[in-house]
């Protein structure tokens, strides 16, 4: 966003969806090779929620986050204009999530699109959003980030099944001509690929007996070298977007950083000068939810929230994908909608 627009796109409600299943690290004792206190001291999650396979899918975690803002809002389903959905786990490779989403809310005035950026789906999918926004394009716009993870995790794989939880969040975007998303910047890096993929499914490797048996179908990370690009990236992109727009740490009231590990989180806090008490942390709670980490924060703070509250959002995923927004928020939270 290089030129002043009138009007930001501002986050007007935050719903959420959390299925009720826990997955304890206890649970996962039992089923690989790890410890409670390996789990804990290396990542900072103590459980994640599991949808289980009784049909429901992303589009459903979806439908009930997006829901849950309109209702909080306000305002119907006819009233939406957009709707961007942030995944890497589609109930199907086509029709798009968005397109079940609209269906299932009942949204008959809006299109709508899936967005891929993996772990910074949500920002990405939220620059997006913004636009139709400042353009004038769109009054309303949903914006869900949602990911059933457990449908593409490998439970015999130690390294990557501690991670990840189901869940999705979304927000309802408005225009404002104060509060709102002042800037974002967002990066790409796809000489790294491999370190973080999923190999099987698509039209290089699609489905045969043979890549079902090498585990081809489920998310594969090399994760200690994807920490290393993780903890540098978010700090310096954290870094970037506060200089561009004047900010000292002393302006920031909160930092809403992707969960994916709490020492990556801890690291970007520490560089950015940033307290403890200033930083979203839930990923005890809900492991990695991808693309719902960033809203489910927000949906978590929300009652603390006050309107002109600057805020810092950043995510780092496949990819490799990553990048920060600053972001003003609008109402106050405890009023539990704008
Ligand atoms: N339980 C016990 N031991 C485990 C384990 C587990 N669940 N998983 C790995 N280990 C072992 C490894 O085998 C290794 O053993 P070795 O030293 O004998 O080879 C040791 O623990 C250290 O492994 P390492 O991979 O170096 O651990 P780490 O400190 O890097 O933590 C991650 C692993 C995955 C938690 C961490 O690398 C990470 O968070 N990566 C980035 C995630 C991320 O940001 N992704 C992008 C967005 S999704």
């Amino acid at each position: 966003m290089s030129s002043s627009p009138s009007c930001q796109a501002a986050i007007t409600a935050v719903g959420h969806y959390l299925p009720e299943r826990r997955l304890t690290n206890s649970d996962l004792e039992e089923m690989v090779e790890t410890s409670d206190e390996w789990i804990r001291t290396r990542t900072g999650i103590r459980e994640r929620c599991i949808l289980g396979d009784d049909g429901k899918a992303t589009a459903f975690m979806a439908t009930e986050a997006a829901q849950e803002a309109l209702d909080k809002r306000g305002i119907g389903p006819d009233d939406v204009d957009l709707i961007v959905v942030a995944t890497v786990t589609p109930d199907m490779l086509f029709p798009a999530t968005a397109c079940l989403v609209q269906d299932n809310l009942g949204a008959s005035n809006a299109w709508g699109f899936d967005l891929s950026a993996a772990c910074s789906g949500f920002i990405y999918a939220l620059t997006t959003g913004a636009q139709f926004i400042e353009t004038g394009q769109a009054d309303t716009v949903l914006v869900v980030g949602a990911d059933k993870m457990s449908s593409i995790t490998d439970y015999t794989d130690r390294t990557t099944c501690i991670l990840f939880g189901d869940a999705a969040g979304a927000v309802v975007l408005e225009a404002d001509e104060e509060a709102g998303l002042h800037d974002s910047i967002h990066h790409v890096d796809g000489e790294h690929d491999d370190l973080l993929c999923m190999r099987g499914g698509g039209s290089l490797n699609p489905p045969t007996h043979e890549t079902v048996d090498a585990h081809m179908h489920y998310l594969h990370q090399e994760g200690r070298q994807v920490f290393k690009f993780a903890v540098t990236r978010m700090a310096d992109v954290c870094e970037e977007v506060m200089n561009r727009n004047g900010l000292d740490a002393e302006d920031v009231d909160y930092l809403v950083p992707h969960q994916a590990n709490q020492r990556i989180i801890d690291a970007t806090a520490k560089r950015m000068g940033l307290s403890s008490d200033q930083v979203m942390l839930n990923i005890d709670r809900y492991g990695n939810t991808t693309a719902a980490t960033i809203p489910l924060c927000l949906f978590d703070w929300e009652e603390d929230l006050e309107r002109g509250d600057e805020l810092i959002l950043t995510a780092f995923g496949g990819g490799f994908t990553w990048g920060a927004g600053h972001l003003t928020w609008a109402y106050d939270g405890a009023e539990n909608g704008a």
